[in-house]
């Protein structure tokens, strides 16, 4: 059967960014064969023995309690379990030294949901016709932004500016404060901090420019912080959180070993907390509670935090290392490639600057030699205009064990060398 679709759902049914390469991915994998394929694709985080213990352990506690039926058999308020709230406006006011209460917390189905509601409550077509736009002040961003809004073309991305240090061959993205521009046609902003995919950290003073270009026009600021600490804390660099009338803190349970369950959670203004809230009661009625209720034990506890500093961040960070070290070691000296600075989240972000060839084609050629990367112009949702850089990148998962990351790494050197070949003949 072939159903008419509205524009919505024609929208809605396509999938977007990465999603649209994991078709290739897995059918590469599965056609594999013998080929000893190295995938550092994956935005999914390993399972780390410890992180595994400590969501049994909260189970098991669960289970032997007189909360679980109150869990599982009955609804409860949209606005997320109690016990969990409570576990989070004790734990962010005791170490952030904010007066935090219940009403200014919600929790969600996974965190992506909450951008969901975000963009379509604060962007698109106001009552008036107008259209609200949805600022991604920073490109690249986080891929899944291109999808949760139901008039994409309220999506707008601007241009970085590059902090480039040529002889380490390092560089970071800056937001270009000369071109981003907020004004009453501004619904909300979005950024991701650490920023998945290119692992940078808008520094405080960036976050703080933001959310007071915005505060004037009431503009909501979303901090999606699924990489930040205090959980998973999976930021290389130091770096504080940061809070403000017009900021809504966003995390994730994901990264802390909880995707399955899909745990997101909104800190800011009541009344901003309320419109998504009315949101979510339309949408699902409240996110499952199994998942929140070990959340609230391991906060509680205070091994979450522990294990997120002394287990997932060190792990990661090692195998940043491990990448950065690689490539210092086996990239050609004379090419200008160059990896954004490892200052958080799970992934490495390396530019091909001059590549003679698109990074799809780059793609396709790194998978001939046994590596899977994600090529990097899937995440600059809502930058319109071109820029050959979007096709210079390519985004690489730290998911893989040490030897596979090394050896990825010296496969990439080597097609790297082989593909700047010509250019380098011709010239
Ligand atoms: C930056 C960022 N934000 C949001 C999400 C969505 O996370 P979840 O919906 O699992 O909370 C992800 C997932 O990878 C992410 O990397």
């Amino acid at each position: 059967m072939n159903p008419a679709l509205t524009k919505i759902g024609d929208q809605m049914s396509n999938l977007t960014g990465v999603r649209a390469i994991m078709k290739d991915i897995v059918e590469t994998l599965q056609s594999g064969g013998g080929q000893d394929l190295i995938n550092l694709s994956a935005g999914n985080p390993l399972i780390l023995p410890e992180v595994e213990q400590l969501w049994r352990d909260a189970t098991t506690e669960l289970l032997a309690s007189s909360e679980y039926g109150e869990v599982v058999c009955r609804y409860g308020s949209s606005q997320g379990y109690g016990p969990l709230i409570t576990a989070i406006a004790k734990d962010f006011n005791q170490r952030y030294g904010l007066n935090l209460t219940e009403r200014n917390i919600l929790i969600t189905p996974g965190s992506q949901t909450l951008y969901f509601y975000a963009a379509n409550a604060f962007g698109g077509y106001a009552s008036n016709g107008e259209l609200k736009q949805i600022v991604l002040p920073l490109s690249p961003d986080y891929t899944g932004y291109g999808g949760v809004c139901l008039f994409p073309e309220a999506l707008h991305a601007y241009k970085p500016t590059l902090d480039i240090d040529a002889a380490n061959h390092k560089f970071k993205y800056r937001p270009d404060f000369s071109q981003l521009s907020v004004n009453e046609n501004t619904g909300c902003i979005i950024f991701s901090r650490p920023c998945n995919p290119t692992g940078n950290v808008l520094t405080e003073e960036e976050v703080r420019k933001i959310a007071a270009l915005a505060a004037p026009y009431n503009v909501p600021v979303l901090i999606d912080s699924a990489y930040a600490p205090p959980f998973p804390a999976l930021n290389f660099t130091e770096m504080q959180p940061v809070f403000g009338d017009n900021i809504i803190h966003c995390m994730s349970l994901s990264k802390a070993g909880l995707p399955g369950e899909r745990i997101g959670v909104a800190i800011g203004d009541e009344k901003l907390i309320q419109v998504l809230e009315c949101f979510q009661t339309n949408l699902c009625i409240h996110p499952s509670r199994y998942g929140q209720a070990i959340a609230a034990r391991a906060i509680n506890s205070g091994s979450l935090v522990q294990i997120a500093e002394q287990v997932i961040r060190p792990f990661y960070q090692n195998k940043f290392t491990v990448l950065e070290n690689t490539l210092d070691a086996a990239m050609p000296k004379d090419l200008p490639w160059f990896l954004h600075r490892g200052e958080g989240a799970i992934f490495a972000w390396l530019w091909l600057k001059d590549l003679p060839m698109t990074d799809w084609e780059f793609y396709q050629l790194l998978k001939k030699v046994g590596v899977i990367v994600v090529p990097g112009s899937t995440f600059f949702p809502g930058l319109k205009e071109d820029w050959q850089h979007k096709h210079q990148c390519l985004r690489i998962s730290l998911t893989g064990s040490d030897e596979e990351i090394a050896l990825a790494m010296q496969r990439l050197a080597k097609a790297v060398t082989q593909v700047y070949q010509p250019t380098a003949v011709s010239a």
